[in-house]
């Protein structure tokens, strides 16, 4: 957990709340439900961050009332800009203009910011049987994991959007060309604003009439390894996934992975020899996803992936989906030792379920999945906080 086990999601529209909005002004990281964020790093923390806990000086009681789930969106939107601030950098906003057009089967994206503009191409592959609207997949890079029969499937090319081949791949990639090879964003935001980008094309051909084969209410997305990673991200911030499947997304210490390669902003590595000085966890990320599904495939047997704090890491981002009412929309399944991205068949029943009731709407299939091969998780270790109710 401290080494950032990676897993798992910002998005709707955030009503403002009265209450919050009261309080006095104190430098913001954001505003959208004017709530005062406090931008001094709260005193280290041993144990994982409680996602219930305001940042000091936004608390929701005394004075905020009960739980409810504008308060929620609210704590959900400071844990989002908290993670962009000190992990992933700034998730850019909406281009000043996008067109879509899809031809052959592919599906080409071009945004404009100011005078500069990028075009970028997702090809589709239509089910043979079944008919429209096709729920789908949006798989960052290609599948590891069998995508059933009647899914349509969406390929992002990730190294399009972000270069990726080593430490030297900051700011490098079409993403970069439009936001400037100085963006704060690291690689893994710079997909998710690209994913967000493929939503607004479909929309926007369906809109035109131009294609309504794709059923945007209905799509996941899932990658493994650092695609895993991304896969989380984008469906922590994009709110119009409907299903993510992060498969084998952990990674070793933040020392490893702050060299590897450019998945994070520059402003993670201080937190290197200090983790306890995060104000958040990655099971904060899982929660951010909450109600959406999330389906968690891991594998015991990388070092690489810490499998068990990535078990640690679910097991607490589970406590989110639980507050809310909905603990089956969350699973993990973690498989004993195999070869990295190498899905296990009797893996797959797991993740057909969740793409029956959250891609193909069959409320009667069970998601009640937490599997593990061997995790350990000693709780009382990790979590000092209490898991609240949190009517939705
Ligand atoms: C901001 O957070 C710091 C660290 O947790 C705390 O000491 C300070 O009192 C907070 N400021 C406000 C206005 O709450
Ligand atoms: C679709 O786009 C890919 C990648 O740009 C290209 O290689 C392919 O030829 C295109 N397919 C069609 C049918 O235009
Ligand atoms: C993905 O994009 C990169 C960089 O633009 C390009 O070199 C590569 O050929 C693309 N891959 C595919 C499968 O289209
Ligand atoms: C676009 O132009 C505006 C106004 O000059 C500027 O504030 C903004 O930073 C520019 N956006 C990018 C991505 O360069
Ligand atoms: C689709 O709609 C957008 C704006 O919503 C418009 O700019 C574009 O020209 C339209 N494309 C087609 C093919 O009609
Ligand atoms: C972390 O500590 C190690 C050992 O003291 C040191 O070599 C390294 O430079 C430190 N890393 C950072 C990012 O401060
Ligand atoms: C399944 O449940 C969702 C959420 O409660 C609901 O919107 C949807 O209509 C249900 N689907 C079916 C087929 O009953
Ligand atoms: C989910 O599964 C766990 C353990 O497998 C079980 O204890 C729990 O009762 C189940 N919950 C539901 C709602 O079926
Ligand atoms: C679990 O953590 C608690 C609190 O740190 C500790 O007292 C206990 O010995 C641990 N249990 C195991 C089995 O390690």
């Amino acid at each position: 957990m401290k080494s950032v086990a990676l897993f798992l999601a910002l998005a709707s529209l955030m009503p403002l709340i009265d209450s919050v909005s009261s309080l006095p002004t104190e430098p913001m990281i954001m505003s959208r439900c004017d709530a005062q964020h406090n931008t001094s790093l709260p005193a280290a923390n041993a144990f994982l961050p409680s996602p219930f806990k305001f940042l000091a000086g936004v608390s929701p009681s005394p004075g905020f009332g009960e739980w409810n789930s504008n308060l929620w969106d609210c704590r959900r939107q400071e844990i989002g800009e908290m993670f962009q601030e000190y992990e992933l950098g700034w998730l850019p906003g909406p281009p000043d203009h996008l067109l879509a057009s899809l031809e052959n089967n592919n599906l080409t994206i071009t945004c404009s910011v100011n005078s500069t503009d990028i075009t970028f191409v997702v090809p589709i592959t239509y089910p043979s049987g079944g008919s429209p609207p096709y729920p789908a997949m949006l798989v960052l890079e290609y599948p590891t994991l069998p995508i059933p029969e009647g899914i349509a499937v969406m390929n992002l090319n990730t190294t399009d959007i972000a270069w990726q081949t080593d430490a030297t791949s900051r700011g490098k990639g079409k993403f970069y060309d439009l936001f400037g090879a100085d963006a704060s964003a690291g690689a893994m935001i710079a997909w998710t604003w690209a994913v967000s980008r493929v939503f607004d094309a479909l929309e926007q051909l369906q809109q035109n009439s131009t294609d309504t084969r794709i059923d945007i209410g209905h799509i996941g997305t899932t990658g493994c390894s650092r695609w895993g990673k991304g896969a989380l991200v984008a469906g922590a911030f994009e709110h119009r996934l409907a299903l993510v499947i992060p498969q084998e997304s952990g990674s070793g210490t933040l020392a490893e992975i702050v060299d590897e390669n450019v998945w994070f902003s520059n402003e993670l590595e201080q937190f290197v020899n200090n983790t306890n000085l995060l104000p958040f966890d990655h099971h904060m990320l899982i929660g951010m996803v909450a109600p959406r599904a999330l389906l968690a495939i891991d594998n015991f047997g990388v070092e690489w992936l810490s499998p068990n704090s990535q078990y640690g890491c679910e097991v607490a981002g589970r406590l989110v989906y639980q507050a809310l009412g909905v603990a089956d929309h969350m699973g993990y399944s973690q498989a004993a030792a195999h070869t990295h991205c190498a899905f296990p068949d009797d893996q797959t029943p797991v993740v057909n379920a969740f793409i029956d009731r959250f891609l193909r709407g069959n409320n009667n299939t069970d998601t009640n999945v937490t599997d593990t091969a061997s995790g350990a998780f000693n709780q009382s270790r990790w979590i000092n906080w209490d898991v609240p109710t949190i009517p939705r």
